[in-house]
């Protein structure tokens, strides 16, 4: 813990589950560095602030009802926040200004998607930091969407899905961040916006490292004009446990203590992504029919119209014969750091693929929407850790990608290549780690405000 600045700094995170997780593992390092910190946040998807009793939050009232909350249209969910939270967050900001007992703010640091918080900031003159939670690459995908759409890439076209896309290498039309909502024109119009603010603020600080995405990094640089801050994976310094907005099901620990070294297949598809009913049966019958031992998280809500487990037939568990384990929310950093876990089928999410990094664990990439897929396909085709599973959910499919990452040479090597990923995040975090350099720069950066 360094000696205290004097100085405050205020968070603003997106009340999402992998927003909300960097952001506080954010403010948990920059308070080790001396700063004191205050969070802004909204009822939805509140944190919990007494697992942080030493910083400040305040609630901000999202005129969120229980229902748009849970609205499965993503960006609904968001154009709404980004439109009701202008004046309660305007305010509160005013707000703390005005208090004279606390350290004086240097800057605000706010998710990138928050596009509304650049002109707020400017009105207060306070110099804001955007914090953007995903890759370099994919947000770089997000960076070019005028281009992709003046060019016919997008809205996709099924007819063209595998077609390349030059102006992205290596992606493919199916790689491109498109999410599925009903009104792709409020998609497109707050991406513009969120990509202008960026432009337009004091920094830009990525949970990113600059070995695993050099060449995104430089062309960053070009595109956005402001000093970017690589100081990544977060989840190094902090795990995500304490962000949890579901509470995490130890029990699977002491079932992967009985299984063997490398066996168990972890599948979980982050908090957002659902499946349909067909498609979670083709998933269970993939991973019965595999013969390999699995750790399932079945989110409340993963799938679409159920509770929980309603559609799985009777006695599905008891026939796997304790092969199989579901939670509804694991704790997923120890589960990747525990010596049986071989693999990890996930959504691709960037939180999952940093912690996968950190632990060394090769994937099976399936992803849903947005940034997942340009993630999958740096994953499968850049990094080389894993295989994508890019056609039909159907258990045959799942069956022979489960047997290539788990017992198959071509899951071996990616295993190898990630355990040498695994070597050089070892040394990020040292004085002369590229992370840890850039984070002093932060430091000293916020610091001459
Ligand atoms: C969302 C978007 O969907 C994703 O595309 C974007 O990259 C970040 O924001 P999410 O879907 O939740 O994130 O996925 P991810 O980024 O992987 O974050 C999930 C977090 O929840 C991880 O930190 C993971 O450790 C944690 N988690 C997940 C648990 O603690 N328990 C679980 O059972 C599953």
């Amino acid at each position: 813990m360094e000696q205290r600045k004097g100085r405050q700094i205020v968070f603003f995170p997106l009340p999402l589950q992998g927003h909300i997780t960097p952001m506080l593992q954010l403010a948990n390092i920059l308070y080790t560095k001396g700063f004191s910190i205050t969070i802004i946040h909204t009822h939805f998807n509140s944190p919990k602030p007494s697992n942080y009793p030493h910083f400040t939050f305040h609630s901000i009232p999202d005129a969120l009802s229980e229902s748009d909350g849970l609205n499965s249209d993503l960006v609904a969910v968001l154009y709404h926040l980004n439109t009701n939270l202008v004046k309660p967050f305007h305010d509160c900001l005013a707000r703390l200004l005005s208090e004279d007992h606390k350290d004086p703010i240097a800057c605000l640091i706010t998710d990138a998607m928050w596009q509304f918080t650049q002109a707020v900031a400017n009105k207060h003159n306070v110099p804001r930091i955007v914090l953007r939670t995903t890759s370099i690459c994919s947000f770089l995908a997000f960076a070019a969407l005028d281009l992709l759409r003046e060019r016919g890439y997008m809205p996709l076209k099924d007819s063209e899905l595998e077609t390349p896309v030059p102006e992205l290498p290596p992606l493919r039309v199916q790689d491109l961040p498109e999410i599925k909502t009903s009104d792709l024109e409020h998609f497109y119009g707050l991406l513009a916006n969120v990509i202008k603010e960026t432009k337009a603020s004091a920094g830009l600080i990525w949970n990113s490292y600059e070995e695993l995405e050099q060449d995104a990094l430089a062309t960053s640089r070009q595109v956005f004009r402001i000093p970017n801050f690589v100081i990544g994976p977060l989840n190094m310094y902090f795990p995500a446990a304490s962000s949890s907005l579901l509470s995490q099901d130890k029990s699977c620990m002491s079932w992967l203590d009985k299984q063997a070294p490398n066996s168990v297949l972890y599948v979980s598809f982050g908090s957002i992504a659902a499946v349909s009913e067909t498609e979670f049966l083709e998933i269970a019958w993939g991973l019965a029919n595999s013969n390999q031992p699995f750790l399932w998280v079945v989110r409340p809500g993963l799938v679409r119209g159920s509770e929980w487990l309603e559609p799985l037939p009777s006695g599905f568990m008891e026939m796997l014969g304790g092969r199989g384990h579901i939670v509804k929310w694991a704790p997923q950093q120890e589960v990747l750091t525990h010596p049986a876990t071989g693999g990890f089928w996930t959504h691709c999410g960037w939180n999952s693929t940093l912690e996968c990094l950190c632990e060394g664990v090769p994937m099976i990439c399936q992803p849903s929407f947005g940034d997942q897929r340009v993630n999958a396909r740096y994953i499968s085709h850049v990094w080389r850790v894993g295989l994508h599973l890019e056609y039909k959910l159907e258990r045959v499919e799942i069956g022979r990608a489960i047997k290539r990452l788990m017992a198959e040479k071509e899951g071996e090597e990616m295993r190898n290549r990630i355990r040498v990923l695994r070597e050089k995040t070892n040394s990020l975090l040292n004085q002369t780690g590229s992370s840890s350099q850039s984070l002093e720069k932060l430091v000293t950066y916020i610091l001459s405000f």
